[in-house]
This record gives C-alpha cells, structure tokens and sequence, in this order.
C-alpha cells in the first residue's frame, strides 16, 4: 500500500495525516518543528482539536503515522508528498510564501541527494494564489533537473475544513479539487484522497488545472467571507430598524439559492483563513491593477463590525472604570486558535477606553496560553479558569464565541456580577426570553426593539 508523506504538521497535515492513518495507510508525516514531532510521536495531539487526540495516541500505538524532521529520511518510501505548510499575510495583504519556498528547496535537494528515485507526485494543499504552484514552486523542484511531468507530477488540491470539526470535514468531505499539471499526477493524487469520497458520488471529484484549484480555494473563502460581512450587515440595519436578524437570516437561508449556512451575524469573522485569504485575493487583483471592490467593503465591514462591539458595549454601560469580563478569546467555538480573534481586538480596545479590568475566560487552555503571550497577565489582565471567577463582581459581560459552555448559561448563572450589570451577547446565543425578568441586563447583536426610523 501507497505510504504518502505529509509535509506540515499543522491543522491541516495533522488532520490529513489522521484521516489517512484511519483509513489505514501508513502516513510519514515531517515538519521542521522538533517538539511537535516528539509529541505525536508520542501520542500527543500538539493542537486543540475534536477527535484528533484519540486518533492521534493510536496512531503512535499502532505507529500508523511516522513523524520526522527529516523528508530525505522518508523521501524514497513515499512516492506522492502532500505539501500542508503555512501561507501568511503581512499587514499589506502580501502572502508569504517562505514555508511553502523552503519545502520546494527540500524536494529539491532530495531530489538531487536521490537522482535515481522514481516518479514522485507532490501536491500542494497549502492555501496559495493562482500561479503558485506552476509559476513558484515547479521552478524550484525543476531545478534539481528533474523535469515536471516526465520525472515528477504536480498538482494542486486545496482544503476546505473548519478548525473545530477538521477531522469530520476531512472524512465527510463535499468535495475534493484536484488541480494538476496533467492526468497523471491528478490520477495519483485521486488515487489517494479519493478515499475520503464515496464511491457513489464520483462527481464530488472535480478535476482541473492548477491555476484552477488555486483560484476556487480563494472563491470559496472570499464567498463565505461576504457572506458573513452581509449578514453582519443586515444585522446593523436590523439594529436600526427594531428587527432580530435571525428571523431575517432563518427567512432568507430557506431559499435554495442561498441557503442557511453561513449567515450567523456575529461580532466578525477571524481565524487564520478568511481574514488572511480575502486580504491576499484583494491585494493579489491590485498589483495586477485591477480594484476588489466587493473584497474591499467585506473587509471594511469585518473591521467595523469587531468596533461595533465595543460600541453596543458603550451604549450600555459606561467603559471608563467598568470590571469587564470577555468570554471566549479563540476565534470560534471548539478551537484553542486565537489567531485575528475578535477578543483580540477588543481587549486593547477597552483597555484604551478606560476599562478598570478585563478578566478573561476561554474553555480551551491553549487559547488563554496564547492570549496570555500577547497580553500579559497583570493588575488589569486577568485569566480564570473557571466563568463564574471570570464573572465575579464584573459591571459586563461580553460574550466574543459560541462554546457551547456559554450557550448553556442561565439567569442565576450571573447574579455573581455587579448591580446594574449587562450582557452583550455578540454571538446571540443566550435567550431573551429567559432573561426577561432577570436584574441582568441582556443585550443581543442584531436586535433591537428601536422604533425610531420611519421613512419619510
Ligand atoms: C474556514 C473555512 O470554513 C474552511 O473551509 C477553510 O478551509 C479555512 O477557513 P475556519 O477558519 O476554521 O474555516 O472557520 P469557520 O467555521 O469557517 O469560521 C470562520 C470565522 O467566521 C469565525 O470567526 C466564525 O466565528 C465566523 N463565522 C462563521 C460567523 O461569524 N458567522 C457564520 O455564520 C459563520
């Protein structure tokens, strides 16, 4: 059986290795990070995710996954090299392509370490901008003397999982993007990750050209990303207008043609996807002079939005002085990933406006871990472990994710806080309802009983 080598040991090649080792390849998996390699070699999931840590200490039991610093180690063994490595975004919106350059150099020197190995196919999975893989990495490997196509394939084949549910979105996917440089090198590539597709429903599997590939994994975000920014639009205006927007969204995702994923109006999104990949498209069409405006605003009303919350927090309740306390700092749900977490932005925010204390509560250890390298605990930052410290004696609560262990919070759960405190649920996830009659003053996003705008 085919041992495929996983470049990058994140997110995505960790879940990818996973997945393959469930359906029961042998997978080597190499990143240039020593400890992390350590830990799955010792059954320890490195990253705060659903499902992976269990697969992850079989793995090592079973010694289904081979984790190693070395790709020349495992170079010949594997004939097929999925490239799973970061891609950044400086603040001017260029990507970084150091890690996926550094990989191509390392193929490179394999190949020239190894001149008589056979075909090898090396599919980038990392989330790159058209003409990457043909136009970057193929000159690299091509300067070993090898030639793409005759001595090696290449294709491109971009992920869509969600940090929170990667493994289920990996093993369920809705489809799988193969774009290569000719048949073979999609054939190899399908002959793989093919096995995460029924076999069914063939036409899950699209097949394409490089460019192609590219392009659809930046459509794809950039859509789910205005999504998004226009519901949190619609959401303003229902403010305006004395309207909740989840009648609107539940109203509008019933037509087909627009469905009801995607369209929960929240403080913003954030992650190390959407934020990154909507900036990289826009400045990619300006340095070819064309102007992104649709990406343009879906990144202005992202930006204004994260400001939003803190203005709904000043409306009701004066920030000078105030005891705030901010459940969840990962940037969604189910994930320890802080990475352009609104909680991010907020905190300095309220810090600068005056607020007394934040004190700051995260399910996931290693979201507080990261918050606490960025902001440093002290007498105005402060970490709990447990909600009900971090709602003690506090004048706000504001609620930045959806764990499910804030959904589940009730009226009393809040009686700790100080008089006349408010909630500001910027994930709309407690109910109204049930705070009707409660001392606590409840305050939803996207809802308003305003009745001030008439048309004239
Ligand atoms: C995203 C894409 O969904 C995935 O396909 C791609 O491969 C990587 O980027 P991820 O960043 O893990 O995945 O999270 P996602 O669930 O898409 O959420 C992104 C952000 O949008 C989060 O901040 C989330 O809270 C926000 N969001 C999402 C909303 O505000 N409203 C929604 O309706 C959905």
């Amino acid at each position: 059986m085919e041992v495929p080598c996983i470049i990058g040991a994140g997110y995505v090649g960790l879940t990818y290795a996973a997945g393959l080792a469930l359906k029961g390849f042998k997978v080597n998996l190499v990143d240039v990070n020593a400890k992390i390699i350590e830990k799955i070699n010792s059954g320890i999931c490195p990253i705060d995710e659903p499902k992976l840590p269990d697969v992850i200490k079989d793995a090592a039991r079973k010694k289904t996954i081979r984790a190693t610093t070395s790709l020349m180690d495992v170079f010949e063994e594997s004939d097929i090299f999925i490239v799973c490595v970061g891609t950044y975004c400086d603040a001017k919106g260029n990507i970084d392509l150091s890690h996926v350059k550094s990989v191509a150099k390392d193929l490179k020197e394999c190949f020239e370490a190894k001149p008589d190995v056979g075909y090898k196919v090396i599919c980038i999975k990392s989330t790159v901008l058209c003409g990457t893989t043909d136009g970057v990495f193929q000159p690299i490997l091509e300067s070993s003397g090898k030639v793409a196509g005759r001595d090696f394939g290449l294709a491109m084949s971009p992920e869509f999982l969600k940090e929170g549910s990667a493994l289920d979105d990996i093993l369920n996917p809705d489809k799988l993007v193969i774009g290569g440089l000719d048949a073979r090198s999609i054939d190899k590539v399908r002959k793989l990750l093919g096995v995460f597709v029924p076999d069914d429903m063939p036409e899950r599997i699209i097949e394409t050209s490089l460019r192609t590939a590219e392009l659809i994994k930046y459509a794809q975000n950039s859509f789910l990303a205005t999504k998004i920014s226009f519901i949190n639009e619609i959401s303003n205006f229902a403010e305006l207008f004395g309207v909740d927007v989840g009648d609107v969204a539940s109203a509008i995702g019933l037509d087909r043609r627009i469905s009801p994923y995607f369209l929960n109006a929240g403080p913003g999104f954030g992650g190390s996807c959407f934020p990154k990949d909507v900036r990289a498209l826009y400045t990619a069409g300006r340095k070819m002079g064309y102007s992104p405006l649709l990406l343009e605003a879906v990144l202005q009303v992202n930006s204004r939005q994260k400001n939003h919350v803190v203005e709904l927090l000043g409306w009701n309740k004066e920030i000078p002085g105030s005891i705030i306390c901010i459940l969840g700092l990962s940037f969604k749900a189910n994930t320890g990933d802080t990475r352009e977490s609104v909680a991010k932005t907020v905190i300095p925010r309220l810090l600068h406006l005056g607020a007394r204390e934040v004190h700051l509560h995260d399910p996931s250890s290693h979201a507080r871990e990261e918050l606490k390298r960025e902001f440093v605990p002290d007498e105005k930052i402060h970490y709990h472990e447990e909600i009900s410290r971090a709602l003690e004696n506090a004048d706000v609560c504001l609620i930045l994710t959806d764990w499910e262990h804030y959904k589940n919070l009730k009226p009393s759960d809040f009686e700790i806080m100080n008089e006349n405190a408010v909630i500001i649920d910027a994930r709309r996830i407690l109910s109204r309802r049930l705070f009707e009659n409660s001392r606590i003053k409840l305050t939803t996003l996207g809802f308003s009983t305003n009745k001030d705008f008439v048309p004239s």
